[in-house]
């Protein structure tokens, strides 16, 4: 088969197919069988602040004194940790494909010494998941940024394993933040992450869980952010996450200039063996163009080249509307 390996984050991948955070990736099972299915690397369920500090809250009531709070909140975090712990020791001793460890906080706070104990553990490459949604009324613009780069500098002190900071699409800027992060010492970034979506019952006048898989028209926005990113901002590597549902849409991936795609949804609906079809056409692929390898294309249709810059930048339909009827 075709040469398909590619390097993200200065990890050798066979292939450029990870599988992305999810439950499907949080036990050294679940794992064992998505190395055997042929991914390239695994990123590992991400260990949440937000668990920790929810589990915390349910075991609190009026008469829990602070030292009381204190120990069970540190008993919590450690329990969640070495549980975590577990996990990757167990993914290492059983696959040989590289495992990412994931980590999702909002704060600095325990994190650094989290992930030097991670790092001890065996994990191949740290990605961090920062996505929030900022609502504060005196929200002072660029904070949320900002709040990537601390996060960032603390834990690049702490560890020396590639760091991948994985985006939320809500970003003004996600090129300026790729630039400062990269200066910080990131070895990639992943765009984006998928927000939880929220949707309403007319008839239960309830709230309701929307879509949680994503659908192929999700590709067109990471596809735009990776093309213009990976044009302006290089040295750091680039893995496209969100609405990837065809073997087609990875090479899309490559050619914006990924070096890798996380894939979730498409797990979920097709299951593990849609990994070795996908490379097998990818392998098709890249023969018939005649194409040795994947950096012989990565980054062809990135802003760089072509009439990338004009067509990636462009917002509205001014010229299509004309043509554009019913
Ligand atoms: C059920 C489910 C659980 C997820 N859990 C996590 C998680 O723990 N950490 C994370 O960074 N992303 C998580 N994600 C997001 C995925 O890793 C992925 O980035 C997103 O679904 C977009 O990729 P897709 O279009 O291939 O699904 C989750 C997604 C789903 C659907």
């Amino acid at each position: 088969m075709s040469n398909l390996k590619t390097t993200f984050a200065g990890l050798e991948l066979k292939n450029p197919i990870i599988a992305a955070s999810c439950n499907r990736t949080n036990s050294v099972e679940h794992i064992q069988e998505l190395a055997n299915a042929g991914v390239g690397a695994v990123v590992l369920k991400s260990l949440f602040e937000e668990n920790i500090v929810k589990q915390t809250d349910s075991y609190i009531d009026d008469s829990t004194y602070t030292e009381g709070l204190d120990y069970l909140q540190l008993y919590l975090k450690n329990h969640a940790l070495d549980e975590y712990i577990t996990l990757i020791k167990g993914c290492k001793a059983a696959c040989d494909i590289p495992i990412i460890a994931s980590i999702n906080c909002w704060n600095i706070g325990e994190w650094v010494e989290f992930a030097k104990l991670i790092e001890e553990a065996g994990a191949d490459a740290f990605e961090l998941n920062i996505m929030s949604v900022q609502t504060e009324i005196d929200y002072v613009y660029g904070s949320y940024e900002q709040t990537h780069v601390d996060i960032l500098r603390e834990i690049r002190k702490a560890v020396k394993l590639p760091i991948i900071i994985k985006l939320g699409s809500n970003l003004t800027n996600p090129v300026s933040l790729t630039y400062r992060l990269k200066a910080e010492g990131a070895n990639a970034v992943v765009m984006f992450n998928r927000m939880y979506q929220t949707d309403i019952d007319v008839y239960k006048l309830d709230y309701v869980p929307g879509h949680v898989l994503s659908s192929e028209q999700d590709l067109a926005l990471p596809l735009r952010w990776i093309g213009i990113a990976s044009g302006k901002v290089n040295s750091i590597d680039y893995a496209l996450s969100g609405g990837v549902h065809s073997p087609e849409d990875i090479v899309k991936a490559i050619l914006v200039g990924a070096s890798a795609v996380e894939i979730c949804s498409v797990l979920y609906q097709e299951g593990n063996a849609w990994i070795g079809k996908a490379l097998e056409m990818i392998g098709e692929w890249q023969d018939k163009l005649s194409y040795l390898g994947i950096e012989e294309y990565k980054g062809k249709f990135s802003c760089k080249h072509q009439e990338g810059e004009e067509r990636f930048n462009r917002t509205q339909f001014l010229k299509y509307f004309e043509s554009f009827q019913k």
